[in-house]
């Protein structure tokens, strides 16, 4: 939705081959934890290349309401004065996140071990989501939680004044979880240690080492065992963050699909942890080369440089799920177009996104003549090949970002145009798509709602 509340309906019609480069924003995982890590540091934290989605914008008003100092200076730097670890004040107002599922779940730990009390809420689509996942570790360090049924916000968080160190094993695949706790456990005493199954996304581990938190990370039989000791002085950070290969992964998958693209998309954090995405379009046979490849902040990161490219459906090891999470709904557009099945198992979390996103994807590819099928935890798309996916549909978005960005990729490629119902929320996490695709030669176009 717009600013003004109304939906904003966009037409994506076939486009002749794209050509370009394509400057993807700052990473939206590592922006919100730079906000949040500055604040609780003591000095002044400095991030350069900050995403200015409205989901970091949304954490950046929530840490100055716990009492921090945020600055944007005029050449972009953002500027973040601390107030250290168990120093937030309690805000005088409700906190709204938006439909920022990262930043209000790493607030809420940032803040459950602190005696303070803060009211969350969020948009249409986060009231609907989960919380339960984190107010229960939360409970373990002290904290009480009163949310809606079934964990939903608004939800307040009572902040536990004696806050205990926590041993959590993560239920799901979840950073967001695993992040939560860790940042809880900052102003808890002693060893807080949390263990998960699979790995995911380990930017909160290697901020919190930047920042001069001790955290160690060990490999075991019950899987990654992650040992933080509480109550460190974290020290304010320059820190420079990478582009977020999220968003790579639209102007890749288009280049991949539109006949005679050629696009290079500079300097994208390959976090292993992100990365599995990229992996997998070259398993189905993608173009895609990682040019320029270096390290830079800790992060590894390379130019990517993605060519139209005949592709075959293939089986994504369910292991692999976790570091490309956020790209399965990109992911089967890309099915649609090759040659052959896509099978996606092992992704049941996809239900608790920013919408239910195997049922958006596979209503939206339905609508655009594309075969799917789905249970609770798998999404399968039966491929058409390169020039075969009909289109012609209209795809309900959800307030999902990731579902309206999607489905103006597949209009980009299929026969007839692809009509999306909303395309406000593409904003929360990269406020110049539209911009940038067109520039690449897309056309999209808005239409009158
Ligand atoms: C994120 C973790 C993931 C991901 C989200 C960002 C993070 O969520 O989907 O976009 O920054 O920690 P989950 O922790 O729910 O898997």
């Amino acid at each position: 939705m717009s600013a003004h509340g109304e939906a904003q309906p966009m037409i994506s019609r076939r486009s002749g081959g794209l050509q370009g480069r394509a400057e993807v924003p700052g990473d939206k995982s590592i922006s919100h934890r730079a906000l949040i890590l500055g604040a609780l540091s003591v000095g002044e934290t400095r991030v350069r290349g900050l995403l200015e989605g409205q989901d970091v914008l949304d954490s950046a008003k929530a840490m100055a309401a716990f009492g921090a100092q945020l600055e944007r200076k005029s050449d972009g730097v953002w500027s973040v004065q601390g107030v250290g670890v168990g120093g937030f004040a309690e805000p005088d107002r409700i906190i709204d996140c938006g439909n920022s599922g990262t930043g209000v779940r790493l607030i809420m730990g940032a803040m459950a071990t602190t005696a303070i009390s803060a009211t969350f809420t969020g948009d249409a689509s986060l009231n609907k989501r989960p919380m339960g996942r984190i107010s229960e570790p939360l409970a373990l360090f002290g904290a009480r939680a009163y949310g809606r049924r079934g964990g939903r916000l608004p939800m307040t968080i009572v902040g536990a004044a004696d806050p205990v160190p926590v041993r959590y094993a993560v239920p799901m695949p979840s950073a967001q979880v695993k992040s939560a706790v860790l940042l809880a456990g900052l102003n808890a005493p002693g060893e807080t240690v949390v263990i998960e199954k699979e790995a995911t996304r380990d930017h909160t581990e290697r901020m919190l080492t930047g920042f001069g938190a001790a955290i160690s990370t060990e490999q075991t039989a019950e899987g990654r065992v992650i040992t933080l000791r509480g109550q460190p002085e974290l020290l304010a950070q320059d820190i420079e963050v990478p582009r977020d290969p999220s968003s790579a992964a639209f102007p890749v998958a288009a280049a991949l699909v539109v006949e005679g693209s050629d696009v290079l998309v500079p300097n994208i954090g390959l976090n292993p942890t992100r990365a599995g995405l990229f992996q997998t379009l070259r398993e189905m046979g993608a173009d895609l080369v990682f040019e320029n490849a270096r390290e830079e902040g800790g992060e590894p990161v390379a130019d990517l440089r993605a060519r139209f490219s005949a592709l075959r459906g293939i089986e994504v090891p369910p292991e692999r799920a976790a570091s490309m999470i956020d790209e399965f709904p990109i992911l089967s557009v890309v099915a649609a177009f090759a040659e052959g099945t896509t099978v996606m198992r092992g992704v049941k979390e996809l239900r608790v996104k920013e919408s239910d996103r195997i049922d958006a994807m596979a209503r939206g590819l339905e609508a655009c003549g594309v075969r799917v099928e789905e249970d609770e935890d798998t999404l399968i798309v039966h491929g058409m090949g390169a020039d075969g996916v009909p289109g012609g549909g209209t795809c309900a978005t959800h307030l999902d970002h990731r579902i309206a960005m999607s489905f103006l990729c597949l209009g980009m490629a299929s026969r007839a145009p692809v009509t999306i119902d909303d395309a406000g929320a593409i904003a929360t996490s990269f406020p110049v798509f539209v911009p940038l695709m067109r520039g690449l030669g897309a056309q999209l176009e808005e239409v009158a709602p």
